[in-house]
């Protein structure tokens, strides 16, 4: 089966629910939260939509969940694929391929991020207002057409970022707002690299959601993103980074990333 055999075979599968997503939901690391609010869930492994990538880390469910949140129908992608998992950037263009084949025009990108301003704190959010690709890798190799010389200004759209920051503060939770800086890893940055970011104008820094949102406004999708904040950048302050400290900051922030989604989406004009 090729790439578009498995997008068609895909959507054919979630259609077969008699859902109708308009929004899908990438969930990041401690975004998962939200999942337990969906009403009316059906959950469709990974394994079973040839489209979506196999999954390797862990604490990442690899399921598709349909339901409603706040009676909008919604679909919940728990567990995404990292281009430093294999190197490919185009890792999650079946997933983007398959939503919009569902007629679904929205995917909300949600990820855990460093903090490059101090006012920022670790377990706090920030709503994505540009990105800085500064790998320069792009899921598009290979495209054809004059479709793929994408237009990235508003890639992350900004009604739905003024309606996103209008139910944040009408449910009372902070949200920052800055331009994500996407690094490949898995390694954590320098301290010279986080410098560099802060000069380049960054707020935040991590390892995903660039090539999701560049396949998305590509296959014509509009594009909300958020990062949870769970530490601050390497060398800003004394604490030692790792994978369990930021695992543990975006535990203790995972009620307040739910909290924010059960607000933000329902309160979304698609
Ligand atoms: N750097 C890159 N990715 C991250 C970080 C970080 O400090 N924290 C969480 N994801």
């Amino acid at each position: 089966m090729n790439l578009e055999q498995a997008i068609t075979a895909s959507a054919d599968r979630i259609r077969a629910t008699g859902r109708t997503p308009a929004i899908a939901v990438v969930l990041g690391s401690g975004w998962d939260g939200i999942s337990e609010a969906v009403e009316q869930a059906i959950d469709i492994p990974f394994a079973e939509l040839g489209a979506f990538p196999a999954l390797s880390v862990a604490g990442h469910a690899g399921t598709l969940r349909l339901g409603a949140i706040g009676g909008r129908e919604v679909a919940l992608l728990r567990g995404r694929k990292h281009v430093y998992e294999t190197g490919d950037a185009a890792a999650m263009k079946g997933v983007i391929r398959t939503l919009a084949a569902i007629g679904c025009g929205t995917v909300l990108l949600t990820n855990a991020a460093g903090s490059l301003d101090s006012a920022m704190r670790p377990g706090s959010l920030m709503l994505i207002n540009d990105h800085l690709n500064l790998v320069q890798r792009t899921p598009l190799h290979g495209e054809p057409g004059n479709e793929r010389f994408v237009n990235m200004a508003d890639a992350y759209d900004p009604a739905l970022r003024a309606q996103a920051h209008a139910a944040a503060a009408a449910a009372g939770i902070a949200l920052h707002e800055g331009i994500y800086a996407w690094l490949l890893g898995p390694q954590f940055e320098t301290p010279a690299e986080i410098r560099m970011l802060q000069r380049l104008g960054a707020q935040a820094v991590g390892m995903s959601t660039v090539p999701e949102t560049i396949l998305a406004r590509h296959a014509g999708l509009r594009v909300l993103g958020l990062s949870m904040l769970t530490n601050m950048g390497c060398g800003m302050e004394a604490e030692v980074l790792s994978h369990a400290h930021t695992l543990h900051t975006a535990e203790a922030t995972r009620e307040t990333a739910a909290r924010a989604l059960q607000a933000i989406i329902p309160a979304l004009v698609l």
